[in-house]
């Protein structure tokens, strides 16, 4: 059938590991740092926060990781996700373009998250804990954790950012419809969020302060671990069946992408969809254009320095080495609450500085525009960070159009938008502004990264 519009997997075709990127980089990340004596971590160093089955594959150099059955059996609940040709939205854009998007949003909870909260509540629960605290910034991760807890009986905490408590009622009670409890942070709950509202009792908080606060709390109770939910090595593994099942797809429909678009927060969706074809090229396969798109209100990947920095504002956590835009960095409140994240993961910076994939910052409103024209066209509405992808992936098929080529588009639609209904609202109110920084505005909170060697 030449006009086909989706391309599905069986159940049965459900990838059977996650893929590795480590296992096939030419050179190695360099590793995280411990925060008091500035040495490579050890595994105990991470102990406190996480089961042994995770550090482990932080760590891993194996090219497949095994996916446990029990974690198979619940992605089966919705994974495969489909892939769909937009040939709706390849008409409204006159592009000879072949527009694919991985469509995310089919997940219980919205978005991509569930990917690693389901991996990571199941190493937990076989590790005998009993409660996870964790932070949230659009939601997404929030609600799929809460949802893994629900499924495998651990209780689950979240600390989300104040401006995206406000901005999402609904998100906070469908963590707590899983059981999971939701606190604005900072909050009174920790001693870091107390310091944080004796100095400013309005403030908006951030991604960096409310991991402090949910590492507070794993730290100081036993039976209480700590998830991330982008980031981190083990995050972005799990994420990779995006890419692997897009791979199969792709056989199925007879092609293959040249330009594969992601929007990045802190890494996560990006390198779910784009590792498993960097490593197919790294080991000789077809070679693949990779655009990383992120909100120019926090460019950390276009603007950020390549340093060892902490992953919190509370410097709780270990150093890593990322394009970070320093650690105090306060982004203002726009919509895509899941991009105001002052770093990127180190597997993705890493891949930056090894000239593997391109970046790109764009501007919240041009966003909301593409998001809108993508939803006039297929009917999905996507998710406020989601619009960062879409925009890439129009603007290249825009590209497309001007120089009379047809390249095959794919793009990551990581979550649906119905819970950001306000952030539309606002859009279509002409309430959104477009944030830019000068250079001296960057350097203030760079000016505090921890000095380190190298
Ligand atoms: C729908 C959605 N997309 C993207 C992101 C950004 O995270 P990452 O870059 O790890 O995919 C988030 C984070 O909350 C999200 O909710």
């Amino acid at each position: 059938m030449t006009d086909r519009v989706k391309y599905l997997l069986d159940e049965t075709r459900l990838p059977t590991t996650w893929y590795n990127l480590a296992a096939d980089l030419p050179v190695p990340c360099p590793p995280p740092l411990h925060p008091g004596t500035l040495q490579p971590l050890g595994p105990d160093d991470l102990a406190p926060l996480f089961p042994m089955a995770l550090i482990q594959q932080e760590v891993s150099t194996d090219r497949e990781i095994e996916i446990p059955g029990p974690v198979r059996d619940v992605y089966r609940q919705w994974r495969p996700t489909p892939l769909f040709r937009a040939r709706r939205l390849e008409q409204a854009l006159q592009t000879p373009a072949r527009i694919y998007y991985k469509y995310e949003g089919v997940s219980p909870a919205g978005s991509h998250k569930p990917n690693t909260s389901v991996a990571q509540a199941y190493y937990n629960r076989e590790a005998g804990i009993r409660k996870i605290a964790t932070e949230t910034g659009a939601g997404q991760w929030g609600s799929s954790l809460a949802f893994a807890g629900a499924l495998f009986g651990i209780e689950v905490q979240v600390f989300m950012v104040r401006v995206s408590y406000d901005q999402k009622p609904y998100r906070r009670a469908l963590m707590e419809t899983y059981g999971a409890t939701c606190v604005p942070s900072p909050s009174p709950l920790t001693q870091y969020g107390r310091a944080v509202l004796a100095r400013d009792p309005e403030c908006k908080g951030s991604l960096g302060m409310a991991i402090s606060e949910a590492v507070e709390v794993a730290a100081s109770h036993p039976d209480t671990n700590y998830a991330l939910g982008s980031v981190l090595n083990h995050v972005l593994l799990h994420q990779t069946i995006i890419g692997m099942e897009a791979i199969d797809q792709f056989e199925t429909a007879d092609d293959y992408p040249d330009v594969i678009v992601g929007a990045t927060g802190g890494g996560s969706n990006f390198a779910g969809i784009t590792f498993p074809f960097i490593g197919a090229k790294l080991r000789g396969g077809p070679d693949v254009r990779i655009v990383a798109v992120e909100p120019a209100a926090c460019p950390s990947l276009t603007r950020g320095r390549y340093a060892y920095d902490f992953g919190d504002t509370g410097h709780m956590t270990p150093l890593t080495k990322m394009h970070t835009l320093g650690s105090t960095f306060m982004p203002p409140g726009f919509h895509a609450g899941g991009l105001r994240y002052h770093g990127m993961a180190p597997m993705v910076s890493h891949l930056r500085q090894l000239g593997l994939i391109e970046a790109r910052a764009l501007m919240q409103k041009a966003c909301f525009e593409a998001g809108v024209q993508f939803a006039r066209a297929e009917g999905i509405l996507p998710a406020p960070e989601a619009n960062h992808a879409v925009r890439g992936a129009i603007d290249e098929a825009i590209r497309c159009r001007e120089e009379g080529v047809s390249r095959a588009i794919l793009f990551n639609l990581c979550g649906h938008g119905h819970f950001d209904m306000q952030a539309y609202t606002d859009y279509f109110a002409d309430k959104l502004t477009d944030q830019t920084y000068d250079e001296s505005e960057l350097a203030m909170a760079l000016a505090g990264l921890p000095s380190v060697g190298s």
